[in-house]
């Protein structure tokens, strides 16, 4: 595997594969065995596979964890290589931003600016616009992102779709660990028993899913649905940030029209903050 850390590097690579098909995976590094499964899928749909990794500051919050979110380049760039990735871009903050903080920004209005946009204010505008950077620097056939951030991928979707970027977009399913916590880079900041605690956020939203399986709920019945959810929640110590049944195309409120819904779930342990989502079936 090789390594790249320049978009001029990068861009002069890409004119050696000569149109032939390429898959990027973006990540934020501290790869886990969900990371890898979104490489797999990209091997699948293309002959060249890109992973970067650049943790971006532009989706942090001011109160937010950038300084010290989980570097391990070395670790990341090892397991890549063990899984066949065949180039990793890892570029620095100075190389994707060098004039600063971009003037350019994008923002998908409405999907942005609710359940996680609500919370962190700002931050898919930083997702949209470094996903954005990332598509025209290297111009892949597909894009793979994970269902774990499910309103980060509808974002993404849109993104391709209003700005006609000519790239497929691939959403992977979440990979959880046995006892159903989705696997995280920020898992790692549990101490032991709140680790034990954690698989409540996945149990209580296939809850709330499986009691939609006979339907689109009314109003009032998705509101103690949510209400219920968020009591279990809080009763064994999470701070809940939302649990909400919404739309899974529009992530709107439900309507009878709706043709497929998702539990979505944020919460907070101590310091560490977990989100979560389920399809509900049929
Ligand atoms: P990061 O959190 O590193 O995640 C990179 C990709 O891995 C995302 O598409 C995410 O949904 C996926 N992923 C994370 N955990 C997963 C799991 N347990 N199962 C399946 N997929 C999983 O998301 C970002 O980085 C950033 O916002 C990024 C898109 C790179 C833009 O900076």
């Amino acid at each position: 595997m090789d390594r790249i850390d320049t978009v001029a590097a990068l861009r002069a690579r890409l004119r050696s594969w000569q149109g032939e098909p390429i898959a990027l995976v973006p990540t934020m590094g501290n790869l886990h065995a969900g990371h890898l499964s979104l490489l797999a899928a990209a091997q699948a749909h293309a002959r060249h596979s890109i992973v970067s990794v650049f943790v971006n500051p532009l989706q942090f919050g001011p109160q937010e964890d950038f300084a010290r979110y989980p570097r391990t380049l070395e670790s990341d760039s090892r397991a890549l290589e063990r899984a066949g990735c065949e180039l990793l871009f890892a570029p620095s903050v100075a190389e994707i931003y060098p004039d600063g903080e971009p003037a350019t920004r994008v923002r998908v209005q409405g999907l942005a600016e609710q359940l996680e946009g609500r919370v962190r204010p700002g931050h898919f505008d930083g997702v949209a616009t470094v996903v954005a950077k990332l598509l025209i620097i290297s111009a892949p056939t597909v894009a793979v992102f994970g269902e774990k951030d499910f309103q980060q991928l509808l974002i993404v979707q849109r993104l391709v779709a209003d700005l006609a970027l000519p790239v497929k977009i691939v959403g992977v399913p979440i990979v959880r660990d046995a006892d159903g916590l989705a696997l995280s880079s920020r898992n790692q900041y549990l101490t032991a028993q709140q680790r034990a605690l954690a698989p409540l956020l996945y149990r209580t939203l296939s809850q709330i899913a499986a009691a939609l399986r006979a339907g689109v709920p009314g109003e009032e019945q998705r509101l103690a649905l949510e209400q219920q959810g968020i009591g279990q929640l809080e009763q064994a110590g999470f701070r809940v940030d939302y649990i909400a049944i919404r739309d899974a195309t529009a992530l709107s409120e439900p309507t009878p029209a709706s043709r497929s819904l998702v539990v979505l779930g944020a919460a907070r342990l101590g310091a560490t903050r977990l989100i979560d989502n389920v399809r509900v079936p049929g």
